[in-house]
């Protein structure tokens, strides 16, 4: 079965998996996810997700369920699925209690969900040509308001950048802190290499520890690269000799132009040449050679 959904603990098909127009994380977004992948049939690193959701629902005070039964109905779920490779997003609400925003309303009942749907990898085309990315006019949410490193059921500050992207006739967007320092991509991390050194914006400037970012950290330093982890503006990704964003589902792919939006008409700036350039290829290449390490992939 290609799609299948746990609710609560039950495998339905997508047209069954219904949820009750009172949860919380319908009306208001109050909920925390992941999204991870499997190689081999196996989630990848599901221990960093859980520990990246355990901090997400930490810090907006949900509860989760036990450790053990979240990956025990991932397992369930992915084995009644049997996908070659799956997409795994798993979802817990807080619930549904009295009508109203205040959190004590909930009944202290999160609710559960696992999505499970085969993988539909980027084209392989698509990592030699590399995407177009705009720098958006929404700036990504500062980390006193909604901070970025939450990985909560509200997505509209990069629901609303990628529209602004995507009506540009880009294929995602990067959006700049308040300050006009590059933060992230609407789902993924960025990157730029310089004269072969990389580099990354840190975590303090608001935005989600990406898992495959720490990977390619792990095997960028392991590859003996230079790594940066400092602010840039950007002008900075424009001037670079590549530019790669990292994500569970992109893993590392390639940006070959970046449209500047703001002026009386769209700046498109070429990256390279326009092509996967060779840092990325080689960290993309390190990459795959952690998850064959790993999983066995
Ligand atoms: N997105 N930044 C944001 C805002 C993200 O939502 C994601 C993940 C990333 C990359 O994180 P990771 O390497 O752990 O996938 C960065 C997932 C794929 C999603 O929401 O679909």
């Amino acid at each position: 079965m290609p799609v299948l959904v746990n609710v609560e603990g039950q495998l339905v098909p997508p047209e069954q998996a219904t949820v009750s127009v009172f949860d919380r994380g319908f009306l208001y977004g109050d909920s925390v996810y992941e999204v991870a992948r499997t190689y081999g049939g196996r989630p990848f690193e599901l221990g960093r997700h859980l520990d990246r959701m355990d901090r997400s629902a930490d810090r907006i005070g949900l509860t989760l369920p036990p450790r053990e039964r979240i990956e025990g109905e991932i397992q369930r779920t992915l084995d009644a699925a049997r996908n070659p490779e799956s997409y795994v997003r798993i979802v817990v609400t807080r619930g549904e209690g009295r009508f109203g925003l205040s959190p004590h309303l909930a009944q202290g009942m999160s609710r559960m969900f696992v999505i499970v749907r085969p993988l539909e990898p980027a084209p392989r085309e698509q990592y030699e040509k590399g995407l177009q990315v705009a720098v958006t006019l929404t700036r990504r949410n500062p980390t006193a308001c909604l901070d970025p490193s939450l990985k909560t059921g509200n997505y509209m500050n990069n629901i609303l950048a990628l529209r602004e992207a995507h009506a540009a006739g880009a294929d995602d967007a990067l959006l700049l802190d308040l300050r006009g320092q590059v933060t992230e991509a609407s789902t993924s991390n960025v990157f730029f290499v310089q004269k072969g050194i990389v580099v990354t914006p840190p975590l303090a400037l608001g935005m989600l520890q990406g898992v495959t970012r720490t990977v390619v950290l792990e095997v960028a330093r392991g590859e003996g690269l230079i790594v940066r982890e400092e602010p840039f503006g950007p002008e900075a990704l424009a001037a670079a000799d590549e530019v790669f964003v990292t994500s569970t589902i992109r893993e590392v792919m390639p940006v070959t132009s970046l449209v500047l939006l703001g002026g009386a008409a769209p700046d498109v700036r070429r990256i390279g040449d326009r092509k996967q350039g060779p840092v990325t290829r080689r960290l993309h290449e390190a990459f795959r050679k952690y998850v064959a390490r790993t999983h066995g992939a």
